[in-house]
């Protein structure tokens, strides 16, 4: 069985999934030993880890070398990776580049943010067995501006967009669904219907599990305060100020 396949029997045993992004061997490997169901390789690395504004800089190459760090790190939990912006405009690069992710064993799971211009992308990787989490509602890869980062689907056009492709992904075979800052009610009914496991970061609770940022669980933000990361930081403040006391 592999990782994948484990953790969606897990899924329809009962478990909620856990999913928590990691970008270096260390932490992927304490994720793992805690019990965490996925490893996210996010592209979000473009703010975390390279400082940008955006997720819009990140190449396939820096992804690449980061699902490299993450699975020296784990042995047994599934690793989803993100097709970074501009990898995967066509079928044909799409599969080009989930193929080198899959077949060097860096991935499980590829993660691309779905619109409705791309549906024919996500529908020809599925039909050539990648393994697809669609990401839907909020798009980083898409924002223009502060304006975009806001709550999905409060309009009654937009909440049928979003349910609508929501649906026609679990359809056409995508092996998770996930979903970003998605009114809480829609978020609830489209994982009561869909027959794959809908998670999601900023949507709210009762879904099949919950995505976050690993430096927001730390408490450590680089540019995007969130309310998680307030609460956390706490936390961390205690464990650096008490090494700066001892020293
Ligand atoms: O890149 C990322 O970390 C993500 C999560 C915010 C879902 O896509």
């Amino acid at each position: 069985m592999t990782a994948l396949d484990n953790l969606l029997k897990s899924y329809r045993n009962g478990t909620a999934l856990s999913c928590v992004t990691a970008y270096d061997a260390s932490i992927a490997k304490y994720l793992e030993t805690q019990g965490v169901n996925i490893v996210l390789v996010g592209d979000s690395l473009g703010q975390v880890i390279k400082g940008d504004k955006s997720t819009h800089n990140v190449s396939f190459e820096e992804i690449t070398y980061h699902a490299k760090c993450v699975t020296s790190g784990t042995k047994r939990t599934t690793v989803m990776v993100d097709l970074p912006k501009n990898t995967y405009n066509t079928k044909l690069t799409a599969l080009k580049n989930s193929k080198k992710l899959i077949n060097n064993n860096l991935a499980d799971l590829i993660k691309i943010e779905v619109n409705s211009d791309n549906l024919d992308i996500v529908k020809y990787l599925i039909q050539k067995n990648i393994p697809i989490c669609a990401h839907l509602g909020l798009l980083p890869q898409s924002v223009k501006n502060k304006s975009g980062f806001r709550k999905h689907g409060k309009t009654k056009k937009e909440a049928n967009l979003i349910y609508n492709n929501a649906i026609l992904c679990d359809e056409i075979g995508a092996k998770i669904i996930l979903l970003e800052c998605v009114e809480g009610a829609l978020a609830r009914k489209i994982a009561n219907t869909c027959s794959c496991p809908v998670i999601g970061i900023g949507s709210g609770l009762g879904l099949d599990g919950q995505v976050a940022v690993i430096y927001d669980l730390l408490g450590i933000s680089f540019n995007k305060i969130t309310s998680l990361t307030k609460k956390n930081e706490k936390v961390i403040n205690k464990v650096i100020q008490a090494f700066i006391k001892k020293t």
